[in-house]
């Protein structure tokens, strides 16, 4: 008999296992998305910047499978016409990430939906629950790609605390069922994978990307301003990118201030390093979990996968009760 593991976010979110998928901008797409949902954990894409094209492309390409989509909040401020087409279409889930939700429950709502707000401190869970948020996410920093300051293990019970009813889901190091197992016991009802999935058949990361994260270690990864400053993008305070550390990181680091001085031909060389997906220069958003990704199977094998170790880690048999 197949493992099954099932906790109250499972009915709220219409879902047979307590596992989402990380909105990963430009890498979960619509079929990695699907894949995840159809193998019984939430798919999420990822809206990312907030590209129309590209976003109503891989709606399509979810054909039709119960997903959800999420957006970096900041940049959706200035693009709501984003959330109505995912509205539109009819995802069931929206998450909103590095911002203020309040102005966005209501629309969600509305529309049917709900709001997941993923948060990287205690008081933003606080704001994300008096908005009314139907799911929080507590992130920390291990996690591949942006997040704050705080570190998964102590957030995720610190939230749990404050949370009420809400369900809480633990997101940022979570790489395989072990990961899974220790979010439950620390009160979260789910949990939440990027970096995991960055490694799947159905990701839209390039090949050499991912060849690259097979390899490498979390002892490799850094936090940089460096890849926001290249692409242009003016994050708020208080949120660092988590990358593979590469050539363009340590050169940034040896010598800021020289970098920021050659920014245009900077820019120009990352433009091609990007075009070309060359990993020595382009950015691999991977998190602390590197280690634990050896392969790329399909997501719904991941799921599988992931499932069996939670039950078998919660029940600890290296453990000694009496
Ligand atoms: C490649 C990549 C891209 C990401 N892009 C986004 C994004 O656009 N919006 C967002 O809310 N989170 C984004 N994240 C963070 C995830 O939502 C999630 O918190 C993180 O992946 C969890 O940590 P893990 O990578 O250790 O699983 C990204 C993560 C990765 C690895």
């Amino acid at each position: 008999m197949p493992a099954t593991l099932t906790t109250p976010l499972c009915e709220l979110l219409g879902i047979r296992h307590p596992l989402l998928l990380a909105p990963m901008a430009g890498v979960a797409g619509g079929a990695l998305a699907a894949a995840v949902s159809r193998a019984g954990g939430l798919g999420i894409i990822g809206g990312g910047y907030g590209d129309p094209e590209w976003l109503g492309a891989e709606l399509a390409r979810a054909a039709g499978a119960r997903i959800g989509v999420g957006f970096i909040t900041w940049r959706l401020d200035a693009r709501a016409a984003l959330l109505d087409m995912s509205l539109d279409h009819g995802v069931a889930a929206v998450l909103l990430s590095f911002g203020e939700v309040a102005p966005y429950v209501d629309r969600v709502h509305g529309a049917g939906a709900l709001l997941i707000a993923q948060v990287q401190s205690v008081a933003q869970a606080r704001a994300a629950l008096r908005a009314g948020a139907d799911v929080i996410i507590a992130q920390g920093c291990e996690a591949g790609g942006h997040a704050g300051r705080r570190a998964t293990l102590p957030l995720v019970p610190a939230v749990v605390d404050i949370a009420g009813n809400c369900p809480v889901v633990a997101a940022g190091g979570i790489g395989d069922g072990r990961g899974v197992a220790a979010a439950l016991v620390l009160g979260a009802q789910g949990a939440m994978l990027g970096s995991r999935f960055y490694a799947s058949a159905e990701s839209l990361a390039g090949e050499a990307a991912r060849a690259r994260v097979v390899e490498a270690g979390g002892d490799e990864t850094v936090r940089s301003p460096v890849f926001d400053v290249l692409r242009g993008w003016e994050w708020p305070a208080g949120y660092a990118l988590r990358t593979l550390a590469n050539e363009t990181t340590a050169r940034h680091a040896a010598a800021p201030d020289s970098f920021a001085a050659a920014l245009a031909s900077e820019r120009e060389r990352f433009a091609r390093a990007q075009a070309a997906g060359h990993v020595a220069r382009a950015p691999v958003i991977v998190g602390e979990v590197a280690d634990l990704l050896r392969d790329t199977p399909p997501a719904a094998t991941l799921v599988r996968r992931i499932v069996d170790e939670a039950a078998a880690a919660l029940s600890a048999p290296h453990v000694q009760r009496s």
